[in-house]
């Protein structure tokens, strides 16, 4: 099946440009002027709209089990809320479920493989580590799997030591994988906690004080010396704080190969949303924090020192007890209720896979913050170089996957739970005006999205097998 869509601009990470785009089957074969019309080609007029590549997120937690509970959006479900906002390739994090990474890997096939309606590929926690465990690594590039995720934080669950983390990154560099790092400093959130518990200071605000930015800052200290000792290059998940993005911007002053990413709630929220009644919506790990930190994130995405937004997507219900409707039928999951009475036991995380694209149009290129050429090279070009998988996905050339988004500028909606898709009884950016959306979403040709109606599949995405020694930007 042949596709011309015609007279659209296509927005690139360093251009723009009018275009006519030809696919045939699952890829673009020709961008040129006047593709003549060739038979039995759809055509679609795009002339007034924006071609994107389609969005990719490197940071999702799909089915994640989690404080006595689960992620609300499944393989399925986050795909589709993904392709409604205009992503259309995921990076999920594997947990590691004892010692065996391979068994690991194998349970999340599983859980996504009938699911998947947009392309998807995996990363591989390292929540405990052995030289049994070391030996295994090298075997996930067989997997597909060339990217590791370290803590230095939740110490009684996820946490690697210090000396395994250099351990792995060793490895690493050997092999060709990126590790990524969640900064925090766990021993000092530890101690903090007990005084906030021990002292009746239960309510959400709790969890930003006694999860310290300086604790975040020294973290990514930590890391970026251990990068330097090991020569392997690292990526810094949710960026939140500005001295990592000091941290960040001087390393790679000093030619170190780190990078690094944020996410939505750190640019547009702080940690007086986590003080409203409703507080707890917002509690996720590591917390948001000022205006201060919001503004030095954006000035670390503009000079370039903070290379991808994704955004840790990893939503639960608000009020867990009552079910909601999705695809027709009712659907309850436990949720932040669960802390209600202590802020140790809400659920963390957000949702934002679905959101992502749209908010920061609309308060980024829309307010001027950014250009659309940024805006498509952190969400699309420099995800898919830094996570090997350009230039299949992420940019628009014959070639590539026909992964692209026909984006209307013009459009204007009044945001919230009844736009985004997202599985949970809540959306962060409820009734914000946003000036700019997708009209139709192409998935390897096809369309998944077609304004508001859902044309996608489960079962229809790929597992993308990725390469190691990926691009260090
Ligand atoms: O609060 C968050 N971020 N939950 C997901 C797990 C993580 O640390 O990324
Ligand atoms: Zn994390
Ligand atoms: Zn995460």
């Amino acid at each position: 099946m042949k596709t011309i869509i015609r007279g659209g601009t296509i927005i690139s990470a360093s251009d723009e440009y009018q275009a006519d785009i030809l696919i045939d089957g699952e890829v673009i074969v020709q961008i040129g002027n006047d593709i003549p019309d060739s038979e039995g080609a759809r055509i679609i007029n795009a002339s007034g709209k924006l071609i994107l590549p389609g969005g990719i997120d490197v940071h999702t937690h799909f089915d994640l089990p989690m404080f006595n509970t689960v992620s609300s959006d499944d393989h399925y479900t986050g795909h589709k809320a993904a392709a409604f906002g205009g992503t259309t390739t995921v990076l999920d994090f594997v947990p590691q479920m004892g010692e065996n990474l391979r068994e690991s890997v194998e349970t999340w096939q599983k859980k996504a493989k009938q699911k998947a309606a947009i392309d998807y590929g995996f990363h591989m926690n390292i929540s405990l580590f052995n030289d049994n465990v070391a030996t295994q690594i090298p075997g996930l590039i067989d997997l597909g799997i060339t990217t590791l995720k370290v803590f230095t934080a939740y110490n009684a669950t996820l946490r690697t030591q210090d000396i395994d983390i250099f351990k792995i990154m060793r490895i690493a560099k050997k092999y060709g994988f990126l590790t990524m790092m969640h900064a925090e400093n766990g021993d000092i959130i530890e101690i903090l906690v007990k005084e906030a518990l021990a002292a009746g200071n239960v309510s959400p605000i709790w969890h930003a004080r006694t999860r310290p930015a300086w604790g975040a800052v020294e973290a990514v200290s930590r890391g970026i010396s251990l990068s330097a000792h090991t020569g392997a290059p690292l990526y810094i998940v949710h960026m939140n704080a500005s001295g990592e993005v000091d941290q960040l911007a001087n390393a790679r002053k000093s030619g170190l190969p780190i990078m690094g990413e944020t996410c939505p709630q750190y640019l547009f929220f702080t940690e007086k949303h986590l003080e409203r009644p409703d507080g707890a919506k917002w509690i996720c790990s590591p917390p948001m924090r000022t205006l201060q930190d919001n503004n030095r994130l954006w000035s670390g995405i503009m000079e370039g020192n903070i290379q991808v937004f994704a955004t840790d997507h990893c939503p639960f219900f608000y009020d867990g007890t009552k079910p909601i409707i999705y695809e027709g039928k009712e659907v309850k999951i436990p949720g932040k209720e669960l802390g209600k009475d202590d802020f140790t036991k809400i659920p963390n995380g957000l949702p934002g896979v679905g959101d992502r694209l749209a908010v920061l149009w609309s308060e980024g290129v829309g307010k001027g913050r950014i250009t659309s050429q940024k805006f498509v090279e952190i969400t699309a070009s420099n995800p898919a170089k830094i996570f090997g998988l350009y230039p299949k996905k992420g940019v628009l050339l014959p070639g590539s996957d026909a992964d692209l988004v026909i984006w209307n500028p013009d459009k204007k909606i009044r945001y919230g739970l009844e736009w985004s898709q997202q599985r949970t009884d809540y959306n962060l950016y409820e009734g914000w005006q946003m000036t700019g959306f997708p009209d139709k979403v192409f998935l390897r040709g096809n369309c998944i999205v077609d304004g508001r109606d859902w044309l996608g599949k489960a079962g229809d995405g790929k597992y993308i097998h990725r390469k190691p020694f990926s691009q260090v930007l």
